[in-house]
C-alpha cells in the first residue's frame, strides 16, 4: 500500500477551506496528494476565498481532471492510504450512497468502498433531511467515516484556520496520520479525547 500517499476530492459544498486546508497540512506532512476537484468545487474556491482553482491545484501532488475515467484513480487497484472528500456535497454523498459514479470522484470513492480502504466524507449541509441522513448511513455501513464539519472549540481557535485545522486534524486522525493542527484536549495530563 502507498502510505504516503492520499486522494482528495473537493466537491461543490460550502466549506471548501476544509479541503484548502487539508491539501496544506498534507504537503507540509510530506504526504503525496492525488486531487480530484469537481466544477463547482472550483467555482467554491472563487465564492468562499481569495485563492483561484489555479492556487489550490498547486498545492496537490498530482491533479486530475474530474471526467477523465482513463485516470488510474478511476481503478480499484491504484493504491492509497485513503480518500477525504471535504467538504462533500449531498448530491456527492448520493453518488457515493448509490454507487453512481458518473464523475472519477464517485468513481475512487466508489473503488475506496469496494477495495476495503479508508474513505472519509466530510459534510457540511445544515439541517440534514432524512434523505442526507439515509444515505449518510448506507455510506456509513459500506465502510466510509462520515466527519461533519463541526470544529470543537475547546482547542480555543483564535481564527477561522484554528477551526479549519480542528476538522482536518480529525481527518488526519482517521487516516492515521500525525500531525499537530489542533491542540489535543489535557494532552500530557492523560485525559480523554473527545
Ligand atoms: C454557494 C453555494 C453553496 C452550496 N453549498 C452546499 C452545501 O453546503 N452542501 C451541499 O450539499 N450542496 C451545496 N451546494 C449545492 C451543490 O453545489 C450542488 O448540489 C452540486 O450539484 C454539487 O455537485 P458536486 O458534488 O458534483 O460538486 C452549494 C451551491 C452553491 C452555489
Amino acid at each position: 500500500m502507498a502510505k504516503n500517499r492520499i486522494i482528495v476530492g473537493l466537491s461543490g459544498a460550502s466549506g471548501i477551506i476544509y479541503g484548502i486546508r487539508l491539501l496544506e497540512a498534507a504537503r507540509g506532512l510530506g504526504l503525496e496528494t492525488d486531487l480530484i476537484m469537481t466544477d463547482i468545487a472550483a467555482k467554491m474556491i472563487e465564492i468562499e476565498t481569495d485563492m483561484s482553482p489555479d492556487e489550490v491545484t498547486a498545492l496537490a501532488t498530482r491533479v486530475h481532471d474530474s471526467f477523465d475515467f482513463t485516470s488510474p484513480l478511476a481503478s480499484g487497484g491504484f493504491s492509497h492510504a485513503g480518500m477525504v472528500v471535504v467538504p462533500c456535497s449531498m448530491k456527492t454523498l448520493a453518488g457515493v450512497a448509490c454507487g453512481f459514479a458518473d464523475n472519477l470522484l464517485l468513481r475512487a470513492a466508489d473503488c475506496a468502498l469496494k477495495e476495503h480502504r479508508p474513505l472519509v466524507l466530510v459534510p457540511r449541509e445544515t439541517p440534514l433531511s432524512s434523505i442526507h441522513l439515509k444515505n449518510m448511513l448506507i455510506v456509513a455501513e459500506a465502510g466510509a467515516v462520515i466527519l461533519p464539519a463541526s470544529p470543537g472549540f475547546y482547542h480555543r481557535p483564535r481564527d477561522i484556520q484554528g477551526l479549519a485545522d480542528h476538522v482536518v486534524g480529525k481527518v488526519l486522525d482517521v487516516l492515521s496520520i500525525e500531525h499537530h493542527l489542533y491542540r489535543r484536549w489535557r494532552e500530557g495530563e492523560g485525559g480523554d479525547q473527545p
